[in-house]
């Protein structure tokens, strides 16, 4: 499949790390101009490096997603950078723990600003340079946790729920200009935003019991389904929520009816 983004400029905030870092490789195997950006600017340059150290192909820079003149200026930045826009990966992101009660209202505005209105920034500066290069893709990382609820996760999943519902917005919206907008939703997957959760035994035993397919997933796993949606091979896709979860959220979440009347079996 070499090749499928030749000639195509694609932009990835969160670059540096986990889904965002896979992605990245992912455009760049397959023939894509890369724009990366991230708060950890010595990791998102080190990674572009590794890409291409001419620096012709992807070039990274310093990004802080909550900051809204940021984002434009670095949206800009890629056309500069590389003539075009072709598809925009809005993933970025952190998490936070808490019920509504005791969660830190801190820690609230910080999980929306930096999952949920730093996707809006990203979309109305995408728009228009998408527009300018005669059409495009804009890729939203929303989560499991945005089509339903998690123990203890209020403010992430207000964000996330908030992501999906914006996505569908801005995909009615900017069909006709060429513009199709997709979220991907992750269940878990192994990266720096897991990990503590994932060094736990006891949860990891969770997991394997509850995830259908008995595992976490990999980042690699969430990168070819955003290059499927960035691709003409998802040319009618549009206003689509993908879950890559193992089948996490067709569960229920009643009790395993198979594990408790054919105990041991499962
Ligand atoms: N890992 C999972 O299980 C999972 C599941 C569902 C959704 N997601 C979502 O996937 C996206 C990527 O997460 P990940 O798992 O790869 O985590 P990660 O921690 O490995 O990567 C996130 C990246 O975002 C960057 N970032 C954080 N705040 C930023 C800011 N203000 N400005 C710019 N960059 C910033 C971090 O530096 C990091 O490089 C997030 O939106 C996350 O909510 C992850």
């Amino acid at each position: 499949m070499a090749g499928r983004f030749d000639g195509k400029v694609v932009l990835i905030t969160g670059a540096a790390s986990g889904i965002g870092a896979a992605t990245a490789r992912r455009f760049a195997g397959e023939g894509a101009r890369l724009w990366l950006g991230d708060l950890d600017e010595e990791g998102v340059e080190a990674l572009a490096k590794a890409l291409d150290p001419s620096g012709e192909r992807v070039g990274a820079q310093g990004l802080d997603v909550r900051d809204m003149d940021g984002v434009d200026a670095f949206t800009q930045a890629a056309v500069d950078r590389h003539g075009r826009l072709d598809v925009v990966f809005n993933n970025a992101g952190i998490g936070a723990y808490g019920q509504v009660q005791d969660l830190d209202p801190k820690a609230w505005h910080d999980v929306i600003d930096v999952d949920l209105n730093s996707v809006y920034y990203g979309c109305r500066s995408a728009v228009p340079r998408l527009k300018a290069s005669g059409g495009g893709a804009i890729i939203n990382t929303a989560s499991i946790s945005g089509t339903h609820g998690d123990y203890g996760l209020a403010a992430y999943n207000a964000a996330k729920g908030g992501v999906l519902n914006m996505t569908r917005t801005v995909a009615i919206d900017h069909a006709r200009d060429g513009i199709r907008t997709n979220a991907v939703c992750p269940g878990p997957i192994e990266t720096a935003l897991t990990a503590p959760l994932l060094a736990s035994e006891e949860l990891m035993q969770v997991y394997r019991e509850n995830i259908p397919m008995g595992r976490v997933g990999r980042a690699e796993e969430i990168a070819s389904v955003v290059a499927f949606l960035a691709s003409d091979d998802a040319s009618y896709v549009n206003g689509a929520a993908i879950v890559v979860d193992g089948g996490v959220t067709s569960w229920t979440g009643q009790n395993n009816f198979t594990r408790v009347l054919e105990s041991g079996s499962r």
